[in-house]
């Protein structure tokens, strides 16, 4: 059996509470082995407190949690081993030197004494910090905070990285050199749980679970989550998009009509039991709107994105809890 086939995180009916707030309200997670998984979802979704309770940092006020083979928060002792944690916060200390940070932490998470200095080399050579090796990590640029913080995590070269919006504080190109970090460790066997606020950087993750106010709205890959909607994006070309847009808004069949640049991104309803007619009726009321409007504007099928999933589950969602209640 590989690893992989086994799941490395099981998650069932996960909710925490905080007073009257459901922060994270019963979520089933499966997360695969040796891959990158991604948390979407926009401030406050539940994205932290979610990874908080999977590396036992957080009890629970309901649901069974298994990581790693272990029962958390009963073994969380044990799976700290295992596992690594990084934060946008990268809890680095300052006023050491970039060796020194990672001296410290094969010192924390018990590295073998005999092992350490190899494995501070290697990870300064891996993390190209060779000519950095003593200045002082507050003194470093964000990106190579970032850097030094992940290799921080991975010191005792863990199996699982809990990775919490680690780009949020850096620039575009520190992102991309970050996920590439990620994309080797993923191929070295690690498997990665990275939440982030960010469609591109969703995209880029071999699976992906999306949160909204706690829920689990949606998961799969992302072709399998954009495929989906096929059919259910459409693009809006226009003179003047925001007049469009109000006509758009509140049109049956209409999920949302948001203006991007000089142009508008339309979703449609999902197609019910009546399917094909009624989304052939609502594009043509769609586009015989924009036609009346302006007469030059254009309407044409678009490609589905990561945006229009995460639009797609949180309103699909919404409405199915709304004739739930
Ligand atoms: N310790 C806490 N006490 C009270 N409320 C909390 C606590 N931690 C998180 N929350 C609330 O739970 C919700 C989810 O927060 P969080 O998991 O941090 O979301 P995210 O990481 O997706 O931004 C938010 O409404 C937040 O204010
Ligand atoms: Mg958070």
């Amino acid at each position: 059996m590989s690893e992989a086939a086994q799941p490395v995180i099981l998650a069932r009916g996960l909710t925490r509470r905080f007073g009257d707030l459901v922060a994270v309200d019963q979520v089933d997670l499966q997360v695969p082995g040796q891959r990158v998984y991604g948390f979407l979802g926009p401030n406050g979704s539940g994205k932290s407190t979610t990874i908080r309770m999977l590396c036992g940092l957080l009890t629970p006020s309901e649901g069974d949690i298994e990581v790693l083979g272990l029962r958390i928060p009963a073994q969380a002792d044990e799976l700290r081993k295992h596992i690594g944690y990084m934060t946008q916060k990268f809890s680095l200390f300052e006023d050491l030197t970039v060796r020194e940070n990672l001296q410290f932490m094969a010192a924390l998470q018990s590295v073998p004494r005999a092992r350490t200095r190899a494995r501070i080399d290697t990870l300064i050579e891996q993390y190209h910090f060779s000519d950095r090796q003593k200045q002082l990590a507050g003194t470093l640029s964000g990106g190579q905070k970032q850097r030094l913080a992940l290799a921080v995590a991975v010191i005792h070269e863990p199996q699982l990285l809990f990775l919490d919006e680690p780009t949020s504080a850096v620039d575009p190109e520190s992102r991309r050199d970050f996920w590439e970090k990620l994309f080797e460790l993923a191929d070295a066997g690690t498997t990665l749980l990275v939440s982030t606020h960010y469609m591109d950087e969703a995209e880029r993750c071999h699976r992906l679970a999306i949160l909204d106010r706690g829920r689990l709205v949606g998961d799969g890959t992302p072709a399998q989550m954009t495929a989906a909607l096929e059919g259910r994006s459409f693009v809006v070309t226009a003179k003047d998009p925001r007049r469009i847009q109000h006509a758009l808004s509140g049109l049956p069949g209409v999920l949302s009509a948001a203006q991007i640049g000089a142009s508008l991104r339309v979703l449609t309803d999902a197609a019910d039991g009546a399917s094909e007619t009624s989304a052939q009726a609502v594009r043509e009321r769609i586009e015989s709107t924009v036609q009346g409007i302006d007469a030059d504007a254009t309407f044409k099928p678009a490609e589905p994105n990561l945006e229009d999933v995460f639009v797609a589950a949180t309103h699909d969602g919404r409405s199915q809890r709304e004739m739930a209640a």
